[in-house]
This record gives C-alpha cells, structure tokens and sequence, in this order.
C-alpha cells in the first residue's frame, strides 16, 4: 500500500512519523509534497519518506492520497489536483477542519471515494483518537483500510457526518481542558505546601493512569469513582466539593460552547 500526503506539516509530519515508528507503512511507501522545502528535505533525510518533485507525481505513486493543508488552501490545491484524481482515483483522505465530504465532492466536481477524518494532537505519540466517516461513493473496504492505517496513531472512531463538531470539541479541544484540570490539581497542591513542578509531575501521573484505568474497566465512571470514595473520607470530601462548584455543569457547557462556537465558524 503507497500513501501519499499533500502537506507534512503539523498534522500530517505527526501522522507519517506515527506510522513510521509504528511499523504499519515503511517510510519509503510514503510519498511526500511539501511546499516548506525544508520540512520536505529533512523529513527525507531523517525519516526516509520519498519526496515527490509535484503533486501529479504523488498521485500517480499512491493507492491512498491524504490531504494535510490547512483549510484555507484546501480549495486550491483540490482545484490543482483534481483531473490527475479523476485519472487515478486513489481514496482521498482529507483531514481539513470545517470541510465536509459534501464539500470536497463539490470542489472536485466528480463521484470519487472520500473518507474524512479528525484527529487530534496526541497523535503525536500514537495516541490520537481520530474520526472518521465516509462519502457514499465510497466503499466499506474504504473506510476500514483508512481505519487499519490510522489506528498506527491511536483509537479510530466511526461517526456521523454531522457528529464531527462534537468530536472536535471532546477530542480536539479536551487536551487543553485536561492540561486546565491538571494545572489546577497541582496548583491546589502547591496551595497546599507542594513544589509545583513535583505536583505537575503527580497530577499528570494521576490522570494519565486514572484515563487508562477507565478505559480498560468495563465500568461507569461513577462506578469508579465511588470505588475510590471510603464513606467519610478525603476523596468524598473533594467529589463534594468539585459538585459544589459545578465542576460537571462548567465541564458540560465547555464542550456545549465549543460545538456552537465551530457550527458559528463553519457557517461563515
Ligand atoms: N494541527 C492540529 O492539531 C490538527 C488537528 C486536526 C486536524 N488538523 C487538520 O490538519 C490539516 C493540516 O493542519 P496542520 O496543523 O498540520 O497545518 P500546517 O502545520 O500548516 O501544515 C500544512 C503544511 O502544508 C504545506 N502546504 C501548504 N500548501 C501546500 C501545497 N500546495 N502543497 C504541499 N504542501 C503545502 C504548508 O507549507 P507552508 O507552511 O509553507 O504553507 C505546511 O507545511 C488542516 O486541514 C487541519 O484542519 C490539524
């Protein structure tokens, strides 16, 4: 299997190198246009990726074609690409913000598999959660060999269409709420007597294996939590008074804000 990504920046230099250090796709099956001349010659010389002299090139060298470009020049690299994909039909990956199978289907002008997927920054380190979901032309098989490449950077979730803003905002923008409630366990720590940096390090800890702990529980989060909670205790104590300060009711209308806040911006 060829893939080739139009775009090696953030996103997609954190998703070639992901699957690199995975072993799912050798370097060299992964061809690369770049218009960051450096980002291009480096990420040949330090990953082995197979740079690409055009965009005609890319396409004509990969079964797979992965749009990494910011959404803003999505359109005119699509306009750029278009009759070479209509010659080749590889299955287009797109992962640009804001712009819906529909769309991509409108600016290419023509009936070609598109799988649009969402992942976040932790994919970094193999641990992104990504989602995905499919226009109708394409196939099943089409969507689960995007699934089988992606999850060399973490979880792979199948949604709705019209799901991707919510996804966004507990998969795109949660790493900053869990950096906040980090920050804030070990700022109470540091009010408490604790070096902060220490208290980073613990509250970071903790979250991390309390986040693995439920993931490979079968139980509900509450389950859990009055599991940790002995009748009396300091544990009840803190859930108490997180409630008490509407901890759930801020946390809810976070992520309520953040879905209005990217309908509002992809409506303009
Ligand atoms: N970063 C994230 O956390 C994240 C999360 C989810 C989804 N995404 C999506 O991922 C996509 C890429 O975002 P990013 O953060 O990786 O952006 P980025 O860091 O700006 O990377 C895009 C790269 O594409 C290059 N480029 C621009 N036009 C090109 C062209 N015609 N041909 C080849 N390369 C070209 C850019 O070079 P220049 O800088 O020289 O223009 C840049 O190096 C976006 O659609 C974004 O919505 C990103």
């Amino acid at each position: 299997m060829k893939l080739g990504f139009i775009g090696a920046g953030n996103m997609g230099g954190a998703i070639i190198k992901g699957l690199i250090k995975s072993g799912r796709i050798k370097a060299e099956d992964i061809n690369v246009t770049e218009k960051n001349a450096a980002i291009l010659e480096s990420m040949a010389k330090e990953q082995g990726i197979v740079p690409c002299k055009d965009h005609n090139e890319l396409i004509n060298n990969s079964d797979i074609v992965f749009m990494a470009v910011k959404p803003v020049v999505f359109p005119s690299v699509i306009a750029a690409v278009k009759d070479k994909i209509r010659d080749k039909r590889p299955l287009l990956i797109s992962m640009a913000a804001g712009i819906t199978t529909e769309s991509i289907g409108k600016m290419l002008g023509f009936d070609t598999p598109v799988v649009r997927m969402m992942p976040n920054i932790n994919a970094e380190i193999l641990m992104s959660a990504t989602a995905l979901c499919k226009n109708e032309t394409a196939s099943d098989k089409d969507i689960e060999t995007a699934e089988d490449i992606l999850s060399a950077i973490g979880m792979t979730a199948r949604i709705d269409e019209n799901m991707f803003g919510v996804f966004s905002a507990i998969a795109g923008c949660s790493p900053a709420y869990v950096y906040l409630f980090i920050d804030s366990l070990a700022r109470g720590a540091q009010k408490m007597g604790m070096n902060k940096k220490q208290a980073l390090e613990i509250a970071a800890a903790a979250v991390a294996g309390s986040a693995e702990m439920f993931s490979r529980s079968d139980k509900h989060p509450w389950e859990l939590i009055d599991k940790v909670c002995s009748p009396g205790g300091t544990t009840i104590e803190g859930v108490c008074t997180l409630e008490e300060y509407k901890f759930e009711a801020a946390v809810v209308k976070a992520v309520e804000n953040s879905v209005i806040k990217d309908m509002s911006m992809n409506k303009n």
